[in-house]
C-alpha cells in the first residue's frame, strides 16, 4: 500500500512530512505534522530531519527552505502556487513602495520569497493582530498582499495601513448572501471565518481566525453546529476533533459551489511517494535571497 511505502521511505531517508490543513485527508493522515501557516513555519525551523517534504503550496515550502537552508526541501508539485501570493509580483511591489517612504512593510506570509525581501516583518493570520498591536501607534505601515486581511487588521486596531490590492480566489469569492442563507437554515450555528474573507462575510462571523484558531474555537465552544467560511480541507480535522458537532461550509453557488484550493489539492499520495523517491522537485533558493528573506520571518518568530 502506498501509505506504508511512504512511511518506510520517509523513515529510511530521515524525512519529515509537513502538511497544511487544506490538503487532502489522506495526506493529512500520513503527515508528521499538520498545521496552519504559523505552526508549520515553527516546525520547519525546529526540525532535525534531513529532508522536509512540504505538502502545501510553494510559498510555504519556500519559507521552510529559508528557515532551514541546510535541509533539502521537497514539494510534491511545483505548480502548487497560491493566487494570493501571485497577486503581488515583487517587481510591482517595489515600484508601489516608492510612493511610501518611511513606511514599515508588513507582509502576510502568503507571498513570494522576493516579496519577503522587500518586507520588514512577516505575519500570518495567527499572529497579525498581535504583531501590528506591538508596533507604535503612529507607525506608518504598508500591508501586503491581502486587502481583506489588511482591512480586517485596520478595523480591529484602528490603524490606517496602506493596503496592497491582493486577494485569495478561494476566500474572496465567498458571499454574505450565502452566510445569511446558511444562518437561516441553521439558526443555532455559530459562524467561523478566515480573515482572508471579504469584510461583508467577516461582519457576520462569531469568530474570525486562522485555521488553527478556528479549530480551537470549534473544539472549545459549546454550540453543536458551525457555519465555516474558509477552504474545505479544514473540515476533515474539525470533524475528527468534534465527531458529534455539525459543520456547514460556506460555498459560492454561482461559481463552482466548492471552495477547494486547487493548489493545495495537487498534493496527492502518489506524488508524495515519487517525490520522496526521486528527491525532486526540490525548492532551491539563492543564498543571498535566503539571507534577506529570513530577516523579516525571524522578526515574526521573535513575537
Ligand atoms: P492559515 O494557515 O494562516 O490559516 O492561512 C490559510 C491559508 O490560506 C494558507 O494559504
Ligand atoms: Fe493561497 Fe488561497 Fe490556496 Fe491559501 S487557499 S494557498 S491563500 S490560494
Amino acid at each position: 500500500m502506498i501509505k506504508e511505502k511512504i512511511l518506510n521511505l520517509k523513515k529510511r531517508k530521515n524525512a519529515i512530512i509537513l502538511a497544511h490543513y487544506y490538503t487532502l485527508p489522506e495526506v493529512q493522515d500520513i503527515a508528521d505534522f499538520v498545521g496552519d501557516s504559523l505552526a508549520l513555519s515553527k516546525q520547519a525551523a525546529a526540525t532535525d530531519a534531513d529532508i522536509i517534504l512540504f505538502a502545501g503550496v510553494h510559498f510555504m515550502a519556500e519559507t521552510a527552505k529559508i528557515l532551514s537552508p541546510q535541509k533539502k526541501v521537497l514539494i510534491p508539485d511545483m505548480d502548487a502556487g497560491c493566487s494570493l501570493a501571485d497577486s503581488c509580483p515583487a517587481e510591482q511591489l517595489e515600484v508601489f513602495l516608492k510612493d511610501y517612504p518611511n513606511h514599515k512593510v508588513l507582509s502576510y506570509i502568503n507571498c513570494s520569497a522576493k516579496v519577503k525581501t522587500l518586507s520588514d516583518i512577516i505575519v500570518t493570520s495567527g499572529n497579525a493582530l498581535k504583531i501590528v498591536n506591538a508596533l507604535p501607534q503612529d507607525e506608518k505601515i504598508v500591508f501586503t498582499p491581502d486587502r481583506n486581511l489588511g482591512a480586517y487588521i485596520n478595523k480591529e486596531t484602528g490603524r490606517e495601513m496602506v493596503l496592497w490590492n491582493g486577494a485569495c480566489h478561494v476566500h474572496d469569492q465567498l458571499t454574505a448572501d450565502e452566510v445569511y442563507r446558511l444562518k437561516e437554515k441553521y439558526p443555532n450555528a455559530k459562524v467561523l471565518a478566515h480573515p482572508e474573507c471579504k469584510a461583508t462575510v467577516l461582519a457576520l462571523a462569531d469568530f474570525i481566525g486562522s485555521t488553527a484558531a478556528m479549530l480551537h474555537f470549534a473544539k472549545n465552544n459549546t454550540p453543536s453546529a458551525f457555519i465555516v467560511a474558509t477552504e474545505t480541507g479544514i473540515l476533515y480535522e474539525m470533524q475528527k476533533q468534534n465527531p458529534d458537532k455539525q459543520f456547514y461550509v460556506v460555498n459560492n453557488p454561482e461559481t463552482c459551489a466548492c471552495n477547494d484550493c486547487e493548489y493545495m489539492k495537487l498534493n496527492t499520495l502518489e506524488k508524495i511517494y515519487s517525490t520522496l523517491q526521486s528527491e525532486t522537485p526540490e525548492v532551491v533558493l539563492d543564498e543571498a535571497l535566503i539571507k534577506k528573506a529570513l530577516a523579516p520571518i525571524r522578526k515574526m518568530l521573535e513575537h
